[in-house]
């Protein structure tokens, strides 16, 4: 289980997350969504500690740091629980697909590298990639480049895997591939939060929809309800303008 309790974050004056509070169960798949500027990447940067949260506490299963008092062990420990897969994929463009996966298991992990490269290989192949070991992401299109990104998070067999607009860069026609690869995972049961505006993979892949503005959760609950039936004026608002063929009752 994953448990934020009173998350917050200010750059300088701006404070763009005002004590967020989110549950996540094990196993469990929640989307974020959210207009841009309202601190769904940085919420997932606090996760992963890629931010430090001026205040509150985060539990990753039975892990709990409170972030006013973290020590650098601490939060070494906290990180290892998570993974991130970014927007913009963020691969070392001088390493292969393959050394891209094994970075993490040979660097963080420490296992022996003839380890680390079965392991890899075996995920590169999960994601549909065995016939790209060793590409460049030069020579790999968007999709193919973001489906490393993911076995590169999985090798790491965190807690949880946090997606941050996993297909947002991608052209129209790469986004299907890399939805059914998280589509995948997902049903293994990893945790997930995942913040994206792909409407269908919301509705049909997770199990708790969490909708942010103005850096607060607005809303929640399940996905068929908050799409379907959203309470607040301000998710209406913002559902209209990403998919303006529903029509919701006021
Ligand atoms: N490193 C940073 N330094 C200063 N301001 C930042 C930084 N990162 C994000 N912000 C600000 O925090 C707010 C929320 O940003 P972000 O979390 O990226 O929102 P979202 O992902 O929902 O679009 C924005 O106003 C943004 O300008
Ligand atoms: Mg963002």
């Amino acid at each position: 289980m994953i448990k934020l309790t009173n998350i917050s974050k200010s750059f300088g004056r701006n404070q763009v997350l005002k004590s967020i509070n989110l549950t996540v169960e094990k196993g469990q798949v929640v989307v974020i969504l959210g207009p841009s500027g309202s601190g769904k990447t940085t919420l997932l940067r606090c996760v992963n500690y890629l931010e430090k949260p001026n205040d509150g506490e985060i539990m990753i299963g039975d892990y709990s740091l409170k972030c006013k008092h973290a020590a650098k062990k601490d939060i070494h420990a906290l990180r290892e629980k998570s993974a991130m897969v970014f927007q913009q994929y963020n691969l070392f463009k001088h390493k292969t697909a393959l050394e891209n996966v094994m970075e993490g298991l040979v660097i963080v992990k420490k296992l022996p590298r003839e380890e680390a490269r079965a392991r890899s290989v075996a995920l590169l192949k999960k994601v549909g990639l065995a016939g790209k070991l060793d590409a460049y992401p030069s020579q790999l299109s968007g999709g193919q480049q973001q489906r490393v990104g993911i076995a590169r998070a999985l090798a790491l067999e965190p807690e949880v895997i946090l997606f941050d607009e996993p297909t947002s860069a991608l052209d129209p026609e790469l986004v299907g591939e890399v939805l059914a690869v998280i589509r995948k995972i997902a049903k293994e049961g990893i945790t997930m939060i995942v913040v994206t505006h792909e409407m269908s993979f919301a509705r049909d892949v997770a199990n708790h929809a969490v909708f942010m503005d103005g850096g607060i959760i607005v809303e929640e609950g399940p996905p068929a309800e908050l799409f379907n039936r959203p309470r607040e004026e301000r998710t209406r608002q913002f559902l209209k303008r990403i998919t303006p063929e529903l029509n919701y009752h006021i």
